[in-house]
């Protein structure tokens, strides 16, 4: 079992990385060979539209052929048996990173194929199992821009082309280590801190059990 788990915040040591670090724990744990990767080391765009992914000659290639850093990491995923990506959501939306890779990783793998049951024509032929780990500053309650269901499209997409979609939200996490060096009045220090070590470490568990469910360890209802 190969999985890849890619960090798309900018911040190595964030929310983010350190969920997707529990990611890696729970499936090496479960036995799965893992990659983790942080895109913001890369050089990369999003997808340029050069069409060659979806030549006819390529139908049976499930690759992004545009050279730059992200090529080799895409190879590494399209050859995968799951793959985990984690972004901070900035204005209700996932990182740009993560736009980028998802709209690469998508249309490489995507055809314009229609089967006879009226579903997409995936280029991969076996299941992969996919993960997205969302961290945001509002409390759940807070939700305001409905994230859930706006956040749901890509997992629709990454669902259709590659296999079911998991979604682990990590709400009202800690942005600042002090939060009085900041302007601020939206979110109270306090509860911060109090959230740090009351709430994320229940993230952190439920990332390491998804790492340990990809690797086929555990099943959802353990
Ligand atoms: C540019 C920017 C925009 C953000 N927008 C939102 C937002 O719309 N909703 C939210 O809940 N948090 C927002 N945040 C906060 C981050 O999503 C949150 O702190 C996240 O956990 C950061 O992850 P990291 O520690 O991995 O960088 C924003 C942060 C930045 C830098």
């Amino acid at each position: 079992m190969n999985i890849v788990v890619l960090n798309a915040s900018p911040r190595k040591m964030g929310n983010t990385s350190q969920l997707c670090k529990k990611v890696v724990d729970g499936a090496m744990d479960g036995g799965a060979d893992v990659e983790y990767i942080d895109l913001y080391s890369y050089d990369f765009k999003g997808c340029m539209s050069c069409f060659t992914c979806h030549l006819k000659k390529n139908l049976k290639n499930p690759l992004c052929y545009w050279r730059d850093d992200l090529k080799e990491i895409l190879k590494t995923c399209l050859e995968a048996d799951a793959i985990v990506l984690g972004t901070p959501i900035y204005y209700g939306s996932i990182s740009s990173s993560a736009q980028a890779f998802l709209e690469r990783l998508l249309f490489a793998a995507d055809t314009y194929l229609i089967d006879e049951d009226g579903n997409r024509v995936s280029k991969i032929k076996k299941e992969v199992k996919t993960a997205m780990i969302y961290t945001m500053n509002v409390p759940k309650e807070m939700d305001y821009f409905n994230g859930e269901d706006q956040l749901a499209i890509m997992r629709g997409y990454l669902t259709a082309i590659f296999g079911e979609c998991e979604a682990l939200y990590a709400y009202d996490t800690k942005q600042f280590k002090q939060y009085s060096a900041y302007v601020n009045n939206m979110f109270d220090a306090e509860h911060k801190i109090e959230s740090e070590k009351t709430q994320f470490p229940k993230d952190l568990k439920k990332a390491y059990e998804l790492g340990k469910r990809l690797s086929g360890e555990i099943s959802k209802t353990d």
